[in-house]
C-alpha cells in the first residue's frame, strides 16, 4: 500500500473543480483518507516546493500556489503514486492525454490544477507538512 498527497490548486478550486478532480482518483479505486481546505503561507509553499527553489519559474510557482485557496488530501492504495500521478497526466495540460486531470482542467505549465507526490519518500515527507496523524484515517475502502 502506497500513500500521495495531492492538492487541488487554486486556479482549479476557484473554478470548481475541487469535487471533480477528488472524485476522478477516487474513481481510479484509490482511497480518500484525509481532506481538507487551506491557503499556503509562502513559508510552507517554499518547503513544499523546495526541491524547485533554484529553478527559473521557482517564484512564479510560489505566488501561484499561495495566491488561493487549496484542498489537501491524501489518497491511499497499490502503488497510488504512479496511478495517481497516470491519472492526472502530464505537467504541461498542452500534453496530457485525453481524459486525464491536466488535459480537462489545467490551463497552462503552472496553472495545471492538480499536484500528486513523485515518490514514496516526497510523499511521506509532503503529508506530514499538511495533516497530523489523526488526521488520516483508516477504513475498508468498499
Ligand atoms: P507537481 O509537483 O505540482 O505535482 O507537478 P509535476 O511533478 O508534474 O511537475 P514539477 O516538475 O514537480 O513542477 C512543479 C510545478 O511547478 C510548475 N511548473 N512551472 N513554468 C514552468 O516551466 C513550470 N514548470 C513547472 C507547475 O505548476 C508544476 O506542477
Ligand atoms: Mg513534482
Amino acid at each position: 500500500m502506497e500513500r500521495s498527497l495531492v492538492l487541488v490548486k487554486p486556479d482549479a478550486v476557484e473554478r470548481g473543480f475541487s469535487g471533480a478532480i477528488i472524485g476522478r482518483i477516487e474513481e481510479a479505486g484509490m482511497k480518500l483518507i484525509a481532506l481538507k481546505m487551506l491557503k499556503l503561507s509562502r513559508e510552507n509553499a517554499e518547503q513544499h516546493y523546495s526541491v524547485h527553489s533554484e529553478k527559473p519559474f521557482f517564484p512564479g510557482l510560489i505566488n501561484y500556489i499561495t495566491s488561493g485557496p487549496i484542498m489537501a488530501a491524501v489518497f491511499e492504495g497499490e502503488d497510488a503514486i504512479n496511478t495517481i500521478r497516470k491519472v492526472m497526466g502530464a505537467t504541461n495540460p498542452e500534453k496530457a492525454d485525453t481524459g486525464t486531470i491536466r488535459k480537462d482542467f489545467g490551463t497552462d505549465i503552472e496553472r495545471n490544477a492538480v499536484h500528486g507526490s513523485d515518490g514514496p519518500e516526497t510523499a511521506a515527507q509532503e503529508i506530514k507538512l499538511y495533516f497530523s496523524g489523526i488526521e488520516l484515517q483508516n477504513y475498508a475502502r468498499k
